[in-house]
């Protein structure tokens, strides 16, 4: 899908960005971005948040990171980081003259030029989109009612929210959107763990709710990102974003079918999808798992569904994705059956080693992670679930049982009657996994089929 945001992206920026007429307080805000003497807030100090903060400091401005977590507020006045993407020699620069300080509350709102809201935007119980959020920080902003600041809203939530949660609460403080007041959505697009592709180099989506909150919110994003890509207003920036996660989360639920596919056929799924990728084009390849996690493929695509189910709107396809994605841990405890059973042996007391907890390879985000759902249905099925994971310290299931997590080593490859592999760090040992685990079930493809008692999804 590359195609759609590469070419529309420099044809959108000629025709939707109209030369705009700033009001006063619209130019005073510019002259402030531009000498740098403007201050920026950063809501939500996590994944997301303190990198941008960290960028922002970076490019000159004085910033205020707010976070209600009392520990991260520490942590970045500590200079210690608590993020694996963000160095501690980051924080240790931008500590210094106090050009980065954090606070617990948005009292200060009021002193500052820019806020962006990072704030998380999680699932509630029935699955539908908590943005209280975002509410919360835009009731904060309110109370300052200091007229000449943009908003940016940062964090992911369903095509409207701009609209429909921020701009009445900025209206209601008396202030008018486009004159003394600025509004724009910007999603981030970060890849935890990826060294090419970071906040800089990655191009930013903008919508502005009207064309002076598009200018403003360019020219700051403009200091922290190369490539800005303005949209038509909030609500088609919000569904870009949308559109991209979800775009992720079906194709991701294929693959899964596809490995289904695959296994019923007696063919071998990764072999199958890597082939089809040398096809140079009309083909992008995507590989299936234990199921989706972090705080985005699996919970964005939810946010469109409560939207589009609001608006009475069937999502057929993005509903089987994700019925497809969600049914992965499970379908990975009955295969983990299947192996045992053929070998003569039940879940039931079976030592099982998971290799790799973390949602992706090379982090240590469990937000989601499938792994902890295979850990926890294991668990409640009586196997004895240990796990390996350097960059996972700690993993709780049914809410207060702790997971033993132990080294890879030959003794405990050789000790466990099944290796599931969950997430595959780039550091894992994998000969030491081929040569000493008895039996092994791949749910990522890691390179060992063919050898005995290897089995994949
Ligand atoms: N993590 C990612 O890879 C990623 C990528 C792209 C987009 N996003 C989106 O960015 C947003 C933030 O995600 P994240 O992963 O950084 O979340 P996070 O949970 O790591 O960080 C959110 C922070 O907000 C703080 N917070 C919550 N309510 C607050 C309030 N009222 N005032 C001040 N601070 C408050 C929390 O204490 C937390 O530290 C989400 O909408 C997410 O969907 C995340």
């Amino acid at each position: 899908m590359a195609w759609g945001i590469r070419s529309v992206a420099p044809h959108a920026v000629r025709m939707i960005r109209p030369v705009v007429d700033l009001t006063r307080d619209g130019r005073r805000l510019v002259d402030r971005i531009q000498d740098r003497s403007a201050r920026i807030g950063i809501v939500g100090l996590g994944y997301v948040g303190l990198p941008t903060a960290v960028a922002y400091t970076e490019a000159g401005f004085t910033v205020v990171g707010i976070d209600t977590n009392v520990d991260r507020c520490a942590a970045v006045m500590a200079a210690e980081s608590y993020i694996e993407d963000v160095p501690a020699s980051d924080l240790q620069r931008c500590r210094e003259h106090d050009r980065l300080t954090a606070a617990t509350s948005l009292e200060s709102a009021g002193d500052l030029d820019v806020i962006d809201i990072c704030v998380h935007t999680p699932l509630g119980e029935t699955r539908e989109p908590d943005t209280s959020a975002i509410e919360t920080v835009g009731e904060a902003v309110l109370a300052a009612q200091r007229p000449g600041q943009l908003v940016l809203l940062t964090s992911t939530s369903y095509p409207g929210t701009t609209e429909d949660v921020l701009r009445p609460i900025i209206e209601r403080a008396g202030l008018v959107i486009g004159n003394n007041a600025f509004l724009a959505f910007a999603p981030e697009r970060i890849d935890p763990g990826n060294r090419r592709f970071q906040l800089r180099n990655t191009p930013k989506i903008l919508g502005g709710v009207d064309p002076a909150s598009t200018e403003i919110a360019h020219l700051v994003l403009s200091t922290i990102v190369d490539v800005v890509v303005p949209v038509r207003d909030a609500t088609t920036a919000e569904m870009v974003k949308a559109l991209e996660n979800t775009f992720r989360m079906v194709n991701i639920g294929f693959a899964n079918e596809v490995a289904k596919i695959c296994r019923r056929l007696g063919v071998d799924v990764w072999e199958v999808i890597e082939s089809a990728a040398t096809k140079p084009y009309g083909f992008m390849p995507f590989y299936p798992g234990p199921g989706v996690g972090g705080h985005c493929i699996p919970v964005d695509p939810a946010y469109l569904q409560w939207k589009m189910r609001n608006l009475e709107f069937p999502t057929p396809l993005i509903d089987l994705g994700n019925e497809m994605n969600r049914s992965m841990p499970d379908y990975v405890v009955r295969r983990a059956g299947d192996v045992l059973n053929d070998i003569g042996r039940s879940v039931r007391g079976a030592r099982v080693l998971l290799i790799g907890v973390a949602y992706k390879p090379n982090i240590g985000d469990v937000r989601e992670s499938p792994a902890v759902e295979v850990a926890q249905r294991l668990h409640d099925r009586g196997a004895v679930v240990r796990y390996v994971d350097p960059h996972v310290a700690e993993l709780m299931i049914n809410d207060a049982t702790a997971v033993e997590r132990v080294d890879l080593t030959v003794a405990e490859l050789e000790a466990s009657e099944l290796v599931v592999i969950t997430t595959a760090h780039d550091q894992t040992d994998w000969a030491l996994v081929r040569q000493h685990a008895p039996l092994v079930l791949d749910t990522r493809g890691v390179r060992g089929q063919g050898r005995p008692g290897w089995h994949t999804l």
